[in-house]
């Protein structure tokens, strides 16, 4: 029989004749028994004639004989004549007898729910305090779990006012995106009123119930911040406390609108399955992304949380105050926080270099575009669980860069007064891609629209080829792939670049497939100057030559020689340059010394050291050889021992440099690892181990371990058990399964499956040694059922995926992988598994092409003589 509610089946978004105008909410959490109740009434606008109000809910029980409506023009309540749910769309249908009349109305509903253990929806989170283990709740509601709290219409261009009543436990605090407007106590129990939001959506919301400490502050026009920790652990929320306050005064001056409610609470949350949520004036954090120990946290700790603050605060206007329209537009929100976020760590840490930090953002996204299965920056999204997985490196880190594309093209000034238009013209409303680009166009007066839709409306990018020919400059773009078939796909590239120096530049608008440029003949040309375009350049030998030796005379900047080398690095893993080429240029930074080129330099020799171990493992030990050679010296330089006054990036670049030459086996390392490691298990304040070496010393001792000998195994997870600070066993979690011996690897595999291991967490423990991947795939296939189970229901469950298939190198395994999910498919997992599977194939293709080259095993050798 076909359902009397097929009509609203299978469609993407909710019908329009009514929408929400004001919500009235009220929640009772039980924090021991985790159910709560609710009751919702919420003011309707019928703006067609219709019997049905379809909004959203999930995981809800709905009192149906408490559900009616009543229109505000009559006196009369309606009750419902029928109340259906579709669990399949997470819809609530409410049927009346009869239309209801046009106008606004109220719609009142009463249902229950638990406090799940998924981290979304309303959900707990466990605490310890005194001992004893305590119950939070905690709401994460991006992108459409409010749904899961309450019965609404649950997208964000449904935006609406928020009233929030809590009933809780009259010893907890009790937080929500307002300010508290009176409390009334009766017994154990109090009723928390908060003052009514401004109009924004539901994905917004957020509640949080439990004990916590905080330390305050105000900004110049008085806004309340405040940091929330664990109890006596306020000291912690002090760094970004401090941070949080001077973004808002910033954000303020450059978007030229001042941040629109009259607090902002930050908290900490001990169970969190992203790294932080915007929620209007309560952004939720994980630990690690807040919380700064003086003692214990790295420089790397540091930065991050400074980064993720400003990133969540940038949302409160771009996101919260403008709104996309639809998540096809979510990268508006997330690759504007994250370029935002940049340029706000700018300010405050000049000394950071933090812009040429922004190429591991480029970087990354480069990366993933390169495959054949990514997607458009604008996707079209037809179900709710489509959402997750675009929150990825093509929204956020693609986004992030065509951003400072478009900047650098238009100019620091023009682009931020366009912006302050933009926030002001959508501010309290919702905005699509091509709204943006307008006021971009109209400020500039250059063709924003049809330049940046050639990078928001089709997938990857091109790779440029630039050739001299008889004194002129050839340049041809074509789509770059790592693998795969071409496409005939074309972009609008903003060229520039300079010639023999930085004060002789050019640029050029590259509009076609190809284009030349007349230029006198220089020491060297570099194109993507200061790599703010998002493509790649592939130079002709004599170009690459020159390169190279503008390189090794000093002649380049940071930001440009990451560009040459991270350049070549691709054309290498797309087959399109000899891993000969890419050797010999990585030889020439053998005095490099600057973190953010040292750490890319870092990255690539564990590619490479991977992909030869796979193709001629009789040539391993010679370029280990070659790669602790080049590390060796600015390791040296900067010791053991961090230098009072030393600078932030050298700081995090002795923790990269150890931690690559204990993972080369580098034995001096490994000594001296463990004798710190020793002193700081007799006392965990010892000067011999700082936080910026213990990422290090712990893949050092690992790297020790066997089955026949484990103590430095069981010392660190002792370490690991006695800490309260989720840095401290992220850093842990993150260097154990580094173990060469495989039968430790499924050992620390299962450990990250038992209850000692937050499942948020988990995640970071799935970087595994070369020699335990065969293990990690067994044991994947041996727990995916309990993983699914656990992980399955948001996103974290695709870094499993990723972790584990992508270091494969033939074809045979991809085979095996796909079938062995080809029963177990999901509509979450589907796209990550085809790129794992395309990451396996594009190694595959490279092991071949290193066995077949000739040369490869003399160049070995000869670099690993090399000083
Ligand atoms: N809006 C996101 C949080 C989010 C992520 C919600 C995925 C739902 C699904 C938030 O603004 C965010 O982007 N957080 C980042 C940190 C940021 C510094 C890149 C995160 O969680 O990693
Ligand atoms: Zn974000």
């Amino acid at each position: 029989m076909a359902s009397p509610y097929s009509d609203f089946k299978g469609k993407p978004r909710l019908p329009k004749f009514a929408t929400p105008k004001r919500y009235d909410i009220r929640l009772k959490p039980d924090l021991d028994s985790c159910i709560f109740n609710g009751i919702v009434s919420i003011d309707v606008d019928v703006v067609s004639s219709t019997k049905y109000l379809v909004l959203n809910a999930a995981d809800l029980n709905v009192d149906s004989s408490s559900v009616s409506f009543k229109p505000k023009s009559s006196s009369q309540e309606l009750r419902a004549s029928g109340v259906g749910l579709i669990e399949e769309d997470e819809l609530l249908i409410v049927e009346f007898a009869e239309e209801l009349s046009l106008g606004i109305g109220v719609l009142n509903i009463s249902f229950q729910g638990t406090l799940n253990d998924q981290m979304k929806g309303f959900y707990r989170s466990v605490y310890e305090i005194n001992g004893e283990k305590k119950n939070m709740a905690v709401t994460q509601f991006e992108p459409a779990d409010a749904r899961r709290c309450f019965p609404c219409w649950d997208e964000p261009a449904a935006k609406a006012t928020f009233k929030i009543t809590l009933d809780v436990p009259s010893n907890l605090i009790a937080l929500s995106n307002m300010p508290v407007i009176e409390e009334k106590k009766e017994g154990d129990l109090k009723t928390v009123y908060f003052e009514e939001s401004p109009i924004m959506s539901t994905y917004l919301v957020a509640v949080v119930v439990g004990l916590f400490d905080f330390v305050e502050s105000s900004t110049s026009d008085g806004i309340k911040v405040r940091c929330y920790c664990q109890v006596g652990k306020s000291d912690q929320g002090k760094f970004a406390l401090e941070v949080a306050v001077k973004t808002l005064e910033l954000y303020k001056k450059y978007f030229d609108v001042p941040y629109a409610l009259p607090k902002l609470d930050m908290i900490a949350i001990p169970d969190f399955a992203a790294g932080a949520m915007e929620n209007y004036g309560l952004v939720t954090y994980r630990e690690n992304a807040l919380l700064y120990d003086e003692k214990h946290s790295a420089a790397a700790n540091k930065q991050r949380v400074a980064i993720v603050v400003a990133h969540e605060l940038a949302h409160q206007w771009f996101g919260n105050l403008v709104t996309m329209e639809w998540w096809t537009h979510l990268w508006l929100n997330e690759g504007f926080a994250t370029w935002v976020s940049y340029l706000a760590a700018d300010a405050i840490f000049p000394e950071w270099n933090i812009w040429t930090q922004f190429l591991d953002q480029t970087t990354d996204g480069l990366r993933l575009d390169g495959l054949s299965e990514s997607h458009a920056i604008e996707v079209e999204i037809n179900h709710a669980s489509e959402i997750d997985e675009i929150f990825d490196a093509i929204s956020y880190r693609k986004g992030a860069s065509v951003i400072r594309m478009l900047q650098s093209y238009i100019g620091a000034d023009t682009f931020q007064r366009a912006l302050a238009c933009y926030i002001k013209k959508y501010a309290c409303s919702n905005a699509k891609t091509e709204d943006l680009w307008a006021v971009l166009e109209e400020v500039s007066g250059e063709p924003v629209k049809e330049l940046m839709n050639s990078w928001t409306q089709q997938k990857g990018y091109p790779v440029v080829s630039v050739r001299v020919k008889d004194e002129k400059l050839d340049l041809e773009q074509s789509h770059f792939l790592l693998s795969g078939s071409p496409s005939d796909s074309q972009w609008i590239v903003p060229i520039t670049l300079c010639c023999g120096s930085y004060d002789n530049r050019y640029s050029y608008l590259l509009k076609e497939k190809s284009g030349s440029l007349g230029i006198k003949d220089a020491a060297y040309v570099k194109l993507n100057v200061d790599q703010t375009g998002f493509y790649r350049v592939k130079y002709d030998e004599e170009l690459g030559a020159k390169l190279r030796h503008a390189i090794e005379s000093g002649q380049l900047s940071a930001t440009d020689r990451f560009g040459v080398l991270d350049d070549l690095f691709a054309l290498c893993t797309s087959g399109q340059q000899s891993l000969i080429n890419l050797l010999t240029l990585i030889a020439s930074f053998r005095e490099e010394t600057e973190y953010t080129v040292l750490s890319n330099l870092i990255n690539i020799s564990y590619k490479v050291m991977r992909i030869v171990a796979d193709a001629t493992p009789e040539l391993v030990d010679n370029l280990r050889k070659f790669f602790i050679n080049l590390f060796e010296y600015p390791a040296l330089k900067l010791g053991w021992d961090s230098k009072s006054g030393e600078s932030h990036l050298d700081a995090m670049l002795r923790g990269e440099l150890l931690t690559v030459l204990a993972e080369l086996g580098h034995e001096n390392t490994l000594n001296e690892a463990i004798r710190r490691f020793d002193a700081f298990c007799a006392d965990r304040d010892s000067p011999l181990l700082p936080p910026d070496t213990r990422k290090a010393t712990y893949t050092a001792v690992m790297q020790k371990v066997n089955a026949s000998n484990k103590s430095g195994y069981e010392a660190l997870l002792k370490v690991y058990r006695e800490t309260d600070l989720s840095q401290e066993k992220g850093r842990i979690i993150g260097s154990l399964a580094s173990c060469p011996d495989p039968n430790i690897v499924l050992e620390v595999l299962n450990f990250l499956l038992s209850s000692e291991v937050r499942s948020q967490d988990a995640i970071f423990g799935l970087s595994v040694s070369k020699e335990g991947r065969e293990t990690a795939w067994k044991w994947l296939q041996d727990n995916w059922d309990y993983i699914s189970k656990t992980w399955g229901s948001g996103y974290l469950i695709t870094r499993f995926i990723s972790a584990i298939v992508s270091p494969f190198s033939t074809t045979e395994k991809a085979k095996e992988v796909e079938e062995f999910f080809s029963s177990r498919m999901k509509p979450t997992i589907a796209r990550t598994l085809r790129q794992s599977l395309e990451r396996v194939q594009i190694n595959a293709r490279w092991v071949q092409a290193v066995q077949k080259d000739n040369y490869f095993a003399q160049l070995v050798q000869e670099l690993s003589h090399r000083n």
